[in-house]
């Protein structure tokens, strides 16, 4: 039996993501309609023999609780959601839970981020896992050379596969081959932590005694149950024929600010055309309003025939799209309203926002850029005609005169 385990973080993680993480917690922020956490969570509908998902954050029970019920009823495999008291670092939050987790004697756990999009190849993962031997298996893809330095680096063997060097976020370059942040593990990297955080024990010990000092300053002030699956596993167990790699030529991107959420969602529509075309507005029938490229359109959500949608277009819950709109690349959130001849594009709207009639809502869709996409917080009014352009606006304002490059608080 296998299992798998999402690191879904907790509110004072996600700070990049404001004034989008100011209402819902980021992993269920949704992309092409449906929660962040819920892309990795249907992916692994896919593995082999899968007994349980666990979702381990440090998120009150009640923010995942609706969620947790509504997909393992989906599903029909019991997910949990696991909350840790404080944050125990990435490997210190599965190992806080070691024994839920091996409930099932599992041969083999998935370990995913929840920030992270791709296409999850997760069985593929597992083959090739069974045949390295290791206790691990990382994937991996091939970035730039100049967006490297944002994650793990890593060599393996070309051969092999092996991991031979892993370095976190290195200020110098080491290769264009990163972390990927889904790994698939076997029960011995629980042996593995607590090896690390008893090292910690003693040197902090035999610290205390003499004035020997064995660890770096990063590393000398964390807790002993804090452990991190980067640095404090991966660097020191390379070239020891524990790991191994597994590359993807797949998408891949991170999620840590709205931007790159809107890109994600982008990413996520276009597979929904593989995975689930059923979720994709098909803009066929007299009654329904013009659809280009990929859009999702929330069954409750009320747009007018005559409103032109797409690409790249997500609306949610009860919103309701006026006559003559036109919305391109943008998340549309629950309840909002856009009215009459009113134009979004490059933004995400927030819930209960409101765009009045002939109204611009845009921005110039460089996803990197801090103003690059134009994000409306919870219930802000765009009042009739007012232009607002690469901006971001925090919740309850209302806007009565256009802005460019403005940040509203
Ligand atoms: N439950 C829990 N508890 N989750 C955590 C904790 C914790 O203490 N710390 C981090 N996480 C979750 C985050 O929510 C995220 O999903 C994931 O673990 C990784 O977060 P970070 O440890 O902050 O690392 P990162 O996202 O900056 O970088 C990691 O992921 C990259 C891929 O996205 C590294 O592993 C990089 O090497 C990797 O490239």
């Amino acid at each position: 039996r296998v299992v798998a385990v999402i690191m879904v973080g907790g509110p004072t993680k996600g700070t990049r993501f404001r004034p989008l993480s100011l209402n819902i917690p980021k992993p269920l922020f949704p992309l092409a309609g449906q929660p962040m956490v819920h892309h990795p969570i249907s992916a692994c509908k896919k593995i082999p023999n899968l007994a349980q998902i666990f979702l381990i954050g440090f998120y009150d029970e009640r923010e995942f609780a609706l969620y947790v019920s509504s997909i393992s009823n989906e599903l029909r495999v019991p997910v949990r959601y696991l909350r840790e008291d404080k944050p125990h670092g990435s490997a210190g939050g599965l190992y806080n839970f070691r024994d839920l987790i091996m409930e099932d004697s599992p041969s083999h756990i998935f370990l995913l981020n929840c920030d992270v999009c791709c296409s999850f190849p997760l069985p593929e993962m597992l083959e090739s896992h069974r045949r390295y031997g290791g206790m691990g298996t990382i994937l991996v893809i091939k970035v730039s050379a100049e967006s490297a330095n944002q994650f793990g680096e890593l060599v393996a063997d070309p051969a092999t596969n092996e991991l031979l060097h892993y370095t976190e976020k290195p200020e110098t370059f080491v290769s264009d081959r990163i972390n990927c942040g889904v790994y698939i593990f076997t029960p011995d990297i629980f042996t593995a932590i607590q090896g690390v955080s008893t090292q910690r024990k003693d040197r902090a010990n035999l610290r205390r005694l003499s004035s020997f000092d064995a660890l770096d300053s990063t590393t000398r002030n964390l807790p002993t149950d804090f452990v991190r699956l980067d640095q404090d596993i991966l660097s020191p167990l390379a070239g020891k024929k524990q790991f191994y790699t597994y590359e993807t030529m797949d998408f891949w991107e991170q999620i840590k600010t709205p931007g790159m959420s809107l890109k994600c969602s982008a990413l996520y529509l276009a597979q929904f055309r593989f995975t689930s075309p059923n979720l994709l507005a098909s803009g066929d029938g007299t009654k329904s309003a013009a659809i280009s490229g990929d859009v999702y359109i929330h069954p409750s959500a009320k747009v007018h025939p005559t409103a032109k949608i797409g690409p790249n277009v997500s609306i949610s819950a009860n919103a309701r799209i006026g006559a003559g709109a036109r919305l391109i690349s943008c998340i549309i959130l629950d309840d909002v309203e856009i009215k009459e001849n009113a134009v979004v594009i490059h933004a995400i709207v927030g819930w209960k926002s409101s765009i009045g009639r002939w109204s611009r809502v845009q921005a110039s869709g460089d996803y990197n850029a801090k103003l690059g996409i134009t994000i409306l917080g919870e219930a802000v009014s765009v009042e009739d005609e007012v232009v607002v352009v690469n901006s971001i606006v925090l919740p309850n304002k209302t806007l009565n005169v256009s802005v460019q490059e403005e940040i509203i608080l």
